[in-house]
């Protein structure tokens, strides 16, 4: 199965973005994970376009926005307009999901959609078929930081048996608390793109903690 690392630029030292920025392009990691945070469908504010946009110039790599945000479906076609390939959502944010994968697909980009660690694996089967990734959340959004909770494997162990029936080339991308430590548990249980920030940006060697996570 594919295999893709996408370190999170929210645990990134700011004063030096691009060059952390091109810490990722050059590493083994084909993303680049962008986290915006409205303060509102989480307790923390990060950052919007005019910073996911030099993101955007500063790197060929793939651009993989999480939206950490409520009423998604004002916003994503001006993310993926300002240079997100991928556009993640929480299923928890709106009452329009369907409507937010429409808006996503039209404007070009991948549609992806997240699930909080509370909320059942289950309620994503009829949208199974109409999203290219779900991102299962290892932690409560809003910090990096935490610690994995270790009842996200049977999460992505039960999306996965789901999309082998349902959507075969399913993306299961993981978020919080990943490190080399994890990473092989991960594929292991269905997950083909981790999302790392913490692990990477406070490693000595960011690449090779990558490599590592790759390899795992
Ligand atoms: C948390 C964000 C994550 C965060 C992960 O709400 O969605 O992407 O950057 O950070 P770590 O890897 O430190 O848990
Ligand atoms: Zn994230």
């Amino acid at each position: 199965m594919e295999r893709i690392i996408a370190p999170s630029v929210l645990s990134a030292d700011f004063e030096h973005l691009g060059r952390d920025v091109e810490m990722i392009t050059r590493s083994a990691a084909e993303w680049v994970h962008v986290d915006v945070m409205d303060g509102v469908f989480v307790p923390n504010i990060s950052f919007g376009f005019p910073v996911l946009k030099a993101i955007r110039r500063a790197t060929s790599k793939v651009v993989d926005v999480h939206l950490m945000i409520t009423e998604p479906e004002r916003y994503v076609a001006r993310f993926a307009h300002d240079g997100a390939d991928w556009v993640t959502f929480h299923y928890e944010a709106t009452q329009e999901v369907e409507h937010c994968i429409h808006l996503i697909r039209e404007s070009g980009a991948k549609v992806g959609i997240s699930i909080k660690p509370k909320t059942p694996v289950e309620v994503l089967r009829p949208l199974l078929k109409e999203v290219d990734m779900v991102l299962i959340m290892s932690v409560e959004p809003g910090f990096g930081g935490q610690t994995f909770m270790s009842e996200s494997l049977d999460r992505i162990g039960a999306l996965r048996r789901m999309a082998e029936e349902l959507n075969p080339a399913l993306l299961i991308e993981v978020d919080g608390g990943i490190s080399s430590a994890n990473a092989a548990q991960l594929y292991e249980a269905g997950a083909n793109v981790l999302v790392a920030g913490s692990s990477v940006f406070k490693a000595e060697h960011p690449e090779d903690e990558i490599d590592k996570m790759l390899h795992a």
